[in-house]
């Protein structure tokens, strides 16, 4: 009697181990960032915010909470990368960056009265989800492959739709990711999801076949964002944060300076064609007060060039590259620190003189929707009872 029922506990025991073995783990890589006051105006994070933040981000992960962390800044802003198996919006995961950045500007913002302390904490309390809260979030939940590299590309003094061209041309240009051609797991095509920031909705595109729709869209980066990529088969292939901060705030509070992961190789487009994308600095808007285009300059996070000085800018973006090993970070690597993007960053700075020759005026500066939520309107308002109406006949 005895032996059989130690007998079925065993197999009862093996069925639920195998259960366990075979459920396949996943990796989500969360990324959330927040500028909460810089040094020297809005130009760069200060060294012990990143200590704090790091210290903030053991204990999350001697807690279980987390599995790994890398702590950086793209000029004015504190990224958090962080790595975990709780998957996408997990309520502790985004948790620890909301204490995190809290802890960051009573421990160091706030002491030092660095510039724009807790500028994104837009909240008062944390309730669940740290979206809508201020600091900008990209999630990717994936199963690993045998081994999965990834970029997170950083950018300050701009917005989420900064990435709309970039990452059309890494996932549907074949003019740009040879794969697309050459792989025939590319060939057939990405699925675009791109959200309406105004409307709250969003849209799944597929390419190549909808790519004129799509391009109807995301040419209007201000409004229409690429927010998610998956390839034909629902690989999970890109994230991208959507925060625009001005329309939480309803007034200007800053850029939403966007976060982004991409997931390279074996069958999905590889570094060199996700980084090629940006050899060419595009017009992004932002830059001075939130409030003209300029040129998106590729930089190294690391030699010096990750501030934005020459008119609070000109808008930059980094990229760090991660191997992701069961769910822990094995790197980063400076990814923009190449001689090879030295001539986009010239052409960047050719833009930035011949749009900065425009002072005032638009399309250096943004047009007037895009101004809505600046300081602009108060001027206007001032102007208001000076206009006379004339007849045009
Ligand atoms: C752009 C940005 C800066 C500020 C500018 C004025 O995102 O953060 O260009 O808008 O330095 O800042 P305030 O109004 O704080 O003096
Ligand atoms: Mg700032
Ligand atoms: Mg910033």
């Amino acid at each position: 009697m005895l032996k059989q029922s130690i007998k079925t506990c065993f197999k009862f025991l093996d069925i639920t181990m195998v259960r366990i073995m075979s459920k396949t783990i996943k990796t989500t890589v969360t990324v959330i960032k927040a500028d909460i006051g810089s040094l020297v105006g809005h130009h760069k994070v200060h060294p012990k915010q990143i200590e704090v933040a790091k210290k903030c981000l053991e204990v999350g992960k001697n807690n279980g909470i987390i599995e790994d962390f890398f702590v950086t800044h793209c000029g004015d802003d504190l990224e958090l990368i962080m790595t975990h198996r709780h998957g996408e919006n997990n309520q502790k995961v985004h948790e620890l960056a909301w204490n995190t950045f809290k802890e960051v500007n009573e421990k160091v913002s706030k002491p030092l009265k660095l510039y724009a302390a807790g500028q994104d904490l837009l909240s008062d309390a944390f309730s669940g989800n740290i979206r809508g809260m201020g600091p900008g979030v990209a999630e990717l939940e994936f199963e690993e492959r045998g081994s999965d590299p990834i970029i997170v590309f950083m950018a300050d003094k701009t917005e989420p739709g900064a990435w709309n061209l970039p990452l059309f041309k890494i996932f549907a240009d074949p003019f740009n990711t040879a794969g697309l051609v050459i792989d025939p797991s590319m060939h057939d095509g990405f699925i675009f999801e791109v959200l309406d920031v105004i409307e709250g909705k969003s849209v799944r595109m597929k390419c190549p076949e909808e790519m004129y729709d799509l391009l109807a869209l995301i040419g209007t980066p201000s409004r229409y964002v690429m927010f998610k990529i998956f390839r034909h088969d629902g690989l999970p292939a890109a994230a991208a944060s959507t925060t625009r901060l001005s329309l939480i705030a309803g007034r200007y509070v800053g850029k939403d300076d966007p976060v982004c992961i991409v997931r390279a190789q074996h069958g999905l487009p590889a570094v060199g064609e996700i980084l090629e994308a940006f050899a060419f600095p595009h017009l992004v808007a932002g830059w001075m007060r939130g409030s003209h285009n300029g040129p998106l300059m590729p930089v190294s996070a690391f030699n010096g060039s990750n501030k934005c000085t020459r008119f609070d800018g000109p808008p930059r973006v980094i990229a760090l590259g991660f191997q992701v090993t069961n769910s822990k970070l094995i790197g980063p690597t400076d990814l923009f620190d190449d001689p090879a993007f030295d001539r986009s960053r010239a052409l960047a700075n050719e833009i930035a003189d011949y749009l900065r020759y425009h002072g005032p005026f638009m399309p250096h500066r943004l047009g007037p929707e895009e101004m809505e939520y600046t300081t602009l309107p108060k001027v206007l308002e001032k102007l208001k009872n000076r206009f006379k109406t004339i007849d045009q006949r």
